[in-house]
């Protein structure tokens, strides 16, 4: 367990391993980051405005684990995945997808990036007046050149994986809470992604369907090894699937696996996990 922010400028043990390097090495900071790490924050400063929410944040989701950013409302849990989704640029810092900082890529770099990732954002990003199958269908039209048939077999292809074969034929409205969240899944790693961004995908669901998608997910994770990094404020479901937490709290984050961070030292990090326990499912 390590605490991030405010613990002078080494912030993580193994992520700049090595301090000395090539002059390319030097030019390209994210070089000499942990491989093991898929996605990287790298001293980053984030402002909206006057609104400061993060100085000086590294941080690091391992390739093929299950990352869970936990924190209360408000702590900057969705802008860690803007800032990896490249929708917004931090002040200062690195964010390192796969290799690659995406501070400052063009236009056409963003979208070569936005390839390998999948996002499944809150509000869904499921369009009302197309049916479910004309909903996956679209970021497969867009973003390759597969034939009408090899879609359709794609399409319902993953919406079985999700557990929806049925639905197809739907409009968004027409399905229940936990249907749409598996039809947004579904839209989500169509492309096959490799690295799966979820923000608060079990939220307003009940504890059956939490536990459903829950088990979704980690099977999506294994199945593919898709890193996965889902923003949750729900503790019982983090410690039943997190490799490893970020734990967002206020002016400092501690990262570590989940029942490490739960017993250790750090007081704010095992009460703010320890009275998560306790919390009702579907109150997020
Ligand atoms: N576009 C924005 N403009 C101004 N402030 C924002 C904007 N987006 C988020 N914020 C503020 O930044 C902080 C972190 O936001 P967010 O990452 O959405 O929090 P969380 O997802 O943890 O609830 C909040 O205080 C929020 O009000
Ligand atoms: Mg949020």
């Amino acid at each position: 367990m390590q605490t991030l922010v405010n613990n002078g400028p080494v912030m993580l043990k193994g992520l700049f391993s090595r301090l000395t390097g090539s002059a390319d090495e030097i030019r390209r900071p994210h070089a000499r980051l942990d491989k093991t790490m898929h996605v990287a924050l790298d001293h980053v400063s984030m402002s909206y405005g006057e609104r400061k929410v993060f100085e000086n944040l590294s941080c690091g989701f391992p390739r093929g684990r299950i990352s869970v950013i936990l924190g209360g409302s408000g702590s900057g849990k969705s802008t860690v995945l803007r800032l990896i989704g490249g929708l917004i640029s931090p002040q200062t810092g690195s964010v390192i997808v796969d290799g690659q900082d995406v501070t400052g890529l063009s236009e056409r770099g963003l979208y070569n990036v936005r390839k390998k990732l999948g996002m499944l954002f809150q509000g869904g990003a499921l369009l009302d007046s197309y049916n479910v199958f004309e909903n996956l269908a679209l970021p497969l039209q867009e973003q390759s050149r597969m034939s009408r048939s090899e879609i359709a077999q794609e399409v319902h292809a993953t919406l079985k994986a999700v557990g929806v074969e049925d639905v197809a034929e739907l409009l968004p409205g027409q399905l229940s809470g936990g249907m749409l969240r598996r039809v947004a899944l579904a839209r989500a790693i169509i492309r096959k992604p490799t690295i799966l961004l979820c923000d608060e995908p079990f939220s307003g669901l009940d504890p059956v369907s939490i536990k459903r998608i829950e088990a979704l997910l980690m099977a999506i994770n294994q199945k593919h090894t898709i890193t996965l990094i889902v923003v949750s404020h729900h503790v019982p479901s983090t410690m039943r699937m997190a490799d490893r937490v970020l734990l967002l709290l206020g002016k400092r984050a501690v990262e570590g696996r989940p029942e490490e961070l739960r017993r250790g030292p750090d007081k704010e990090a095992a009460e703010f996990l320890n009275d998560g326990m306790e919390q009702p499912a579907g109150r997020e």
